[in-house]
């Protein structure tokens, strides 16, 4: 304001007022905003940083006037004692040439004179739009501002270096990422920030806070059951995720909530005064409020056994000194606790640290009297003593009395046992024999027939070894997805191949019926069924381990152009004969009547030489155990393979099966799936188009292209018709397997096929009942009424027999 009365005479004078006026409204405009240093910026003993709410500042200061030596502290305002954080606990620094630098390369760093640099943070890429500012919650945080946006990056913060203050939005725990963990750690004494005695950290697997004393667990908390909760006046959360797991308290109010580890090993609430730990209590025996007893306790120190603050008159040679500034009160506790000539303790620093020990078993020159010094006097627990001793007396003397008594009886009994003994083992060991001979898990034993059934006994894998071969489920091992669940391929140890199939979660079964089943099935052995290993029940989880089939499935052949090159004529006859016998196994020989209910392509597997073998079988059984017998409201099933009755109605039979090879059969014939057969606008599957072509008696139009040598065209056609007749509209037409393995195998006359199921086809086809003169020699004798009979009455039978066995 002076300036401006000089006039432009004094153009110089002028200019440097300005400047002078420039570089002092630039000092307001730092000292305005002063929560934050920006690159450049320094803070020394006589600057200070505070937070824009003004609660909380950071600066250089001393603890105490008896020393020079200084911290840099983030404290509460107007409560200059109350440390938020601290940034170098166990090195102070030299007053008058403390530093605090944001560097413009990105450093973060503390410095004093005479003293390696304390780096916070340093940048792996240097950056000069980097502010460390201090927030409202008392975090001092370094962030990275993303140019131009209001994004930012935090590179480092005050609260991820907890000291021995936990406030709301620090943490407690661990964070997976990094592996940093976060725990507070009690200081070392009074006016002494250095690294105490005392840890507490958050045990995220048991959900509890734990305090140690020099890596010794001396309190849990127990487990905290819920994530959000409220304890000792304070309001928790638990986070636990993939990236961290952490405990942290917080806070609803505008009070100053914090929790502080105290040099002792209390854990107070600053908030409601109120003591969250009292793991200054625990050593020793003892367990009260979450103390944890002590490991090694030596034998002169006993339950009730503490130390008490006495005041007492002491000789110098019955105290010895530990000038050690390392030694914590606690520290010192605990040395003279595992030390049976130690008496007592005290501190022997200003600042708490230090030991001096009491040896009062010298008995002179300790007098007890008030204006005494003041000592942790051990003080003995006289009367347990003496009671424990009485117990160990009276158990010592019970033993021996009773294994004076139990040892007399023993002689004396062994001699009568041995007399009955003689007479008895040789009868025994017959009995013996018999019960092993005979006992049987599930069957009557009675029954020679079990007898040799039960031998097909049934492995049990363990879970781990079913996780082990088929390597943890992975998508690699996976060979597809069946009826009832994915399945795997495995390797055992010894090297064996094995399909693992994990059933997907939807049987209502129990454990027991489940195993039962399992049994039943494992004792269906027939060359063409696959074979079933073993087992395996763990908590939901219901698996079966097969044998490995290695040529996959008959569809990944039948419907590939160029792999079905590979079935030749005799190989798929072949194929054809092992599913029926398979099927008639199934339907008639087996204890069981299964029926499959899910026969298809992709369920029929090959072994290394191409013979088919069913899968899946007895599982549609087993899963509908419960349900009606011959009428279901879940259908499982394929679309394409299922009889109408099934699909429609729910019902099934062996018939359903019989329909499901059928266009099995015509599938083989022609290459074709059921399903993927289309004709124009016309709804004409492959059984329709089998159905006309066979009525315009052209029939062998129907076979595969890609069987280039010429097939036995009389067993072709015989599979035509066969197919023809397994898929007839009305059940009770279709053939039974043993039927139709005699049509197969000679050349037998057979009936005429009637319109089949599915056939919406053209009107010029429909009623056609006979085709007597179409297609071949082999189809013109009929079956006479008595045979037709003869079947009917055998079907009724079967389905007797199913309604009896499910
Ligand atoms: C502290 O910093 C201020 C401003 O940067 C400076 O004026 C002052 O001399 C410094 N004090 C000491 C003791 O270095
Ligand atoms: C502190 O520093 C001053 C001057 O440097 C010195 O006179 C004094 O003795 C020091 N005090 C202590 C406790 O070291
Ligand atoms: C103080 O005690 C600590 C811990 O027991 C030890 O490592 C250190 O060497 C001791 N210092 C002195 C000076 O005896």
């Amino acid at each position: 304001m002076v300036c401006y009365k000089l006039g432009e005479s004094h153009f110089l004078l002028v200019l440097t007022c300005l400047w002078l006026w420039l570089w002092w409204s630039t000092r307001i405009h730092v000292i305005a905003a002063y929560h934050s240093l920006r690159p450049g910026d320094t803070l020394n003993s006589t600057t200070e940083l505070c937070s824009e709410n003004d609660k909380y500042c950071l600066g250089f200061s001393q603890f105490s006037s008896a020393h020079n030596s200084t911290y840099l502290r983030i404290y509460a305002k107007g409560k200059g004692d109350w440390n938020m954080w601290i940034g170098n606990r166990n090195q102070p620094l030299d007053m008058d040439s403390a530093v605090l630098s944001l560097s413009h390369s990105g450093v973060l760093k503390i410095e004093s004179k005479d003293m390696e640099p304390i780096i916070l943070y340093s940048s792996t890429q240097p950056s000069n739009n980097t502010v460390a500012t201090l927030m409202n919650t008392s975090n001092f945080v370094l962030q990275r501002l993303q140019p131009g946006g209001t994004e930012s990056t935090v590179l480092w913060q005050s609260f991820d270096y907890p000291t021995d203050k936990l406030l709301p939005g620090m943490k407690l725990g661990v964070n997976h990422k990094t592996g940093r963990n976060w725990s507070l750690v009690s200081s070392m004494g009074y006016a002494n920030p250095a690294l105490g005695a005392f840890r507490l950290e958050w045990e995220p697997r048991r959900r509890e806070l734990l305090i140690k004393q020099r890596g010794q667990l001396c309190w849990t908390s127990g487990e905290l059951g819920k994530n959000i909760g409220f304890m000792h006046n304070t309001h928790y959360m638990i986070v636990s995720n993939d990236d961290e797991s952490y405990f942290t308290i917080t806070t609803l109010n505008e009070e100053l909530t914090r929790w502080e580890l105290l040099k002792t090993g209390q854990l107070i609430n600053r908030n409601g005064d109120d003591n969250v730990a009292r793991a200054d209590m625990c050593y020793g025996y003892n367990t009260d409020g979450g103390c944890q007893k002590w490991e090694d306790i030596p034998f002169c120190r006993n339950p009730g056994d503490a130390f008490e603050l006495k005041e007492v008159y002491l000789n110098l040679n019955l105290k010895n000194f530990l000038a050690n500034s390392s030694y914590s009160p606690s520290d010192c506790r605990d040395t003279c606790w595992k030390n049976c000539s130690c008496d007592g303790f005290t501190d022997y620093y200003d600042d708490g640290t230090g030991c001096i020990f009491v040896y009062l078993n010298l008995t002179e020159g300790a007098d007890f009297a008030s204006g005494g010094e003041k000592f942790y006097i051990l003080v003995k627990n006289t009367h347990h003593k003496g009671t424990k001793k009485w117990i160990w007396i009276s158990i010592l003397i019970v033993a021996a009395l009773f294994s004076i008594c139990a040892f007399i009886l023993y002689l004396a009994l062994k001699k009568r046992k041995l007399r009955f003994e003689d007479k008895n083992r040789k009868e025994m060991e017959i009995n013996k024999m018999e019960d092993l001979a005979t006992s049987n898990r599930f069957y009557d034993a009675r029954d020679p027939e079990d007898e040799f059934k039960k031998r097909q006994d049934l492995k049990v894998f363990s879970y781990t070894s079913v996780l082990l071969a088929s390597n943890d489920f992975s998508t690699e091992n996976k060979l597809g997805q069946g009826g009832f669940g994915p399945v795997y391929k495995g390797i055992q140890p010894n090297g064996q191949e094995v399909a693992i199939k994990r059933l997907s979660k939807t049987s209502s079964q129990g454990t027991a019926e489940f195993k039962n089943e399992l049994m039943l099935i494992g004792e269906l052995q027939h060359m063409n069924l696959v074979q079933l290993l073993g087992y395996c029940i763990h908590g939901e989880e219901r698996i079966l381990i097969y044998e490995y089939m290695h040529n996959k499935s008959l569809d990944f052949y039948l419907f590939d152009g160029t792999r079905s090159k590979l079935l030749d004529w005799k190989k798929r006859f072949n194929i054809i004969e092992g599913i029926s016998q398979g099927l008639l196994y199934l339907h008639k020989y087996s204890r069981l009547k299964v029926i499959h209910r899910d026969l298809k392509a992709s369920n029929i597997l090959l072994d290394e030489n191409m013979n088919p073998k069913i899968s899946d079988f007895g599982l549609a059984r087993m899963f509908t155990r419960q349900e009606s017998t011959t009428n279901t409201s879940r259908i499982v099933g394929t679309y394409g393979y299922m009889s109408p009755e099934y699909a429609m109605e729910g019902v099934f039979s062996v018939k359903s099966d019989v329909y499901s090879f059928g266009v099995l059969l015509l599938e083989i014939v022609s290459g074709r799936r059921n399903t993927s057969f289309y004709d124009g606008d016309r709804f004409l599957n492959l059984i329709g188009h089998a159905w006309e072509l066979w009525n315009e008696g052209a029939c062998l139009k129907l076979i595969d292209p890609s069987l280039t040598e010429s097939p036995d065209l009389d067993e072709v056609q015989r599979c035509i018709h066969i197919g023809l007749l397994c898929v007839e509209q009305n059940a009770n037409n279709r053939p039974l397997m043993s039927q139709i393995i005699s049509m197969l195998s000679n050349k037998n006359p057979i009936t005429l096929p009637q319109r089949p199921a599915f056939y919406f086809g053209s009107e010029t086809f429909d009623g056609i009942i006979s085709s007597t003169e179409f297609c071949t020699d082999s189809t013109k004798a009929i079956t006479t009424s008595r045979e037709i009979e003869s079947s009917e009455h055998q079907w009724g039978e079967e389905a007797r027999n199913q309604l009896h066995f499910s």
